[in-house]
């Protein structure tokens, strides 16, 4: 009967793992970052389109996100307001963004906010 702890154990690893695919389903998908994002086509053109009429420089929200060096500073607080979590959802009024967008920024976050 010793089979049966194996058993056991495979249902236990099974439903577990099932249990945090589901809870990684409700956040938004950081894992499947295939294609590299570029800054200086992708990033930065959705920032000055999306954000730049209220944090070009001289602004009074606190943040300007104007070039690579300040939007890669503030690039935690950016990724949380594009998602309204934790902080007020940008751009401010909504609607948020499209999932692709967010999506982009969350990757050009983990291949390490390149300047590219
Ligand atoms: C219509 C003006 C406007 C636009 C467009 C806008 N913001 Fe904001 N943003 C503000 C204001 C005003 C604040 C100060 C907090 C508040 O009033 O909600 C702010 C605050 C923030 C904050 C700090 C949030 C907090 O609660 O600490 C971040 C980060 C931010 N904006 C990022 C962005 C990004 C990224 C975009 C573009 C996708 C964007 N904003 C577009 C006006 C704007």
């Amino acid at each position: 009967m010793k089979y049966q702890h194996l058993i056991y154990a495979f249902v236990i690893v099974t439903a577990t793992s099932l249990v945090f695919s589901c809870k990684k389903d409700q956040v938004p998908v950081v894992s499947d970052c295939v294609d590299t994002v570029y800054f200086a086509t992708q990033i930065a053109p959705m920032i000055s389109s999306k954000c730049l009429s209220c944090h070009d420089v001289g602004n009074s929200t606190g943040y300007t996100l104007t070039n690579h060096t300040n939007i890669s500073a503030n690039a935690s607080a950016v990724l949380n307001s594009l998602h309204g979590a934790s902080v007020a959802l940008m751009p401010k009024g909504g609607p948020a963004l499209n999932d692709t967008l967010i999506q982009q920024f969350a990757c050009w976050i983990n291949q390490g906010k390149l300047n590219n």
